[in-house]
């Protein structure tokens, strides 16, 4: 019997390679690789697809969220509201623009923040909300929207697992002050490296952020102020043209494996999409209370699976000095404990969506 993998890129490779092959092969024969047409055309073509005036490449998606937070002035001093029940690099991104993260608890429906527990942790040191839309949900933008504007803090949206995705038919990316993106390989819109954007309708925003990715220069070897470098490399932004143009179907195919799995699944609890809501499912998460046992049980029918996290970021050892506790946000706690996270690739076969599903309705079914 083959397993199935949690995730595999080489599939949709295979998809895609008569058109990313010549689009590589016009970069390496350009000899332009940094900063140059490809990036400066994804840019147009990534605010586009948004209706958004700017979008600026960057390195990564961490980079991203730094110098969002950076070119609004907010660092040292700062404090940064957003989730405890995220990757890691949201809270790295903070600290390294020099903010102190301040970590609340999530909606157990949608793994969102809780807009009411944003509104209880706002101080006077409040600058920013950072609301991630995790596994390709979008997070209850209208009432974050209206605490950031009711408060006038900056909100900046942590789209990396949610390209694509949209909120009363409105796209992530598009709801706050900037938007940050990362284009990792095993996003929805992946590099084959590291990439990422931000994306904003404000001219001043955009201009300074073209400037601190490339350390603070206005002109060649000419520095207003001290930047950081961080730059998409034409490479990267030839072959997310190509992806950009089949996002959308791509997040259909995923919100069909979806389909298949919630049609399936009866023993554990399958992902909940908010009725204004299109999730475009970078992972697929469903929750079990004896979630490790069950893990375990998949693996050994061959069904690949991982936890999108274990460890919330406030509980892990590098984050001891933020002063949080176990018990401190308890939501985000148990999901910790209860999710697990199915595969959910492009290239993934329905038949295989199937058989995955059927052995974690055997497998739980034995557990509860
Ligand atoms: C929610 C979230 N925010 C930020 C990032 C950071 O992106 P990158 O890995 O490109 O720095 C990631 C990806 O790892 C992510 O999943």
């Amino acid at each position: 019997m083959n397993t199935i993998p949690f995730n595999q890129l080489a599939p949709l490779y295979d998809l895609l390679a008569d058109e990313i092959q010549p689009a590589v092969e016009r970069v390496m024969a350009s000899g332009w690789f940094i900063l140059g047409p490809e990036v400066a055309a994804f840019e147009q073509e990534f605010a586009a697809y948004h209706g958004v005036k700017h979008a600026v490449g960057v390195a990564n998606g961490t980079d991203a969220i730094e110098l969002a937070l950076r070119v609004a002035s907010v660092g040292p001093g700062d404090e940064v509201i957003t989730v405890s029940h995220t990757a890691v690099a949201t809270v790295c991104a903070i600290e390294q623009a020099g903010a102190v993260p301040v970590l609340v608890d999530i909606d157990p429906q949608s793994f969102t923040i809780d807009p009411a527990a944003i509104e209880a942790a706002i101080t006077p040191r409040t600058r920013a909300i950072i609301p991630v839309h995790l596994y390709g949900h979008p997070a209850a933008i209208a009432p974050i929207s209206e605490i950031a504007a009711r408060h006038n803090l900056l909100l900046i949206e942590d789209c990396a697992q949610a390209h694509g995705a949209r909120s009363n038919g409105q796209l992530v990316g598009t709801f706050g002050h900037l938007a940050a993106f990362s284009f990792y390989p095993t996003k929805n819109l992946g590099a084959y490296g590291d990439g990422g954007a931000i994306l904003t309708n404000d001219d001043r925003f955009a201009e300074r952020l073209r400037r601190l990715r490339s350390y603070g220069q206005t002109q060649r070897y000419i520095h207003a102020e001290r930047g950081v470098n961080s730059r998409l490399d034409e490479l990267q932004a030839a072959i997310l043209r190509v992806k950009l143009r089949h996002l959308d179907e791509h997040n259909q195919q995923r919100r069909q494996i979806a389909r298949i799995y919630d049609t399936h699944l009866r023993e554990v609890m399958t992902p909940t999409e908010a009725p204004d809501v299109h999730h475009v499912y970078h992972l697929y998460v469903v929750r079990h209370g004896a979630r490790d046992a069950l893990m375990q049980a998949l693996a050994q029918q061959g069904v690949g699976t991982l936890i999108h996290y274990p460890v919330p970021v406030h509980l892990q050892d590098a984050y001891d000095d933020l002063g949080y506790r176990p018990g401190s946000l308890p939501v985000t706690e148990q999901t910790a404990r209860e999710i697990l996270s199915l595969p959910m690739y492009i290239g993934l076969k329905p038949h295989d969506v199937e058989r995955a599903a059927r052995a974690v309705e055997a497998c739980s079914r034995v557990l509860s």
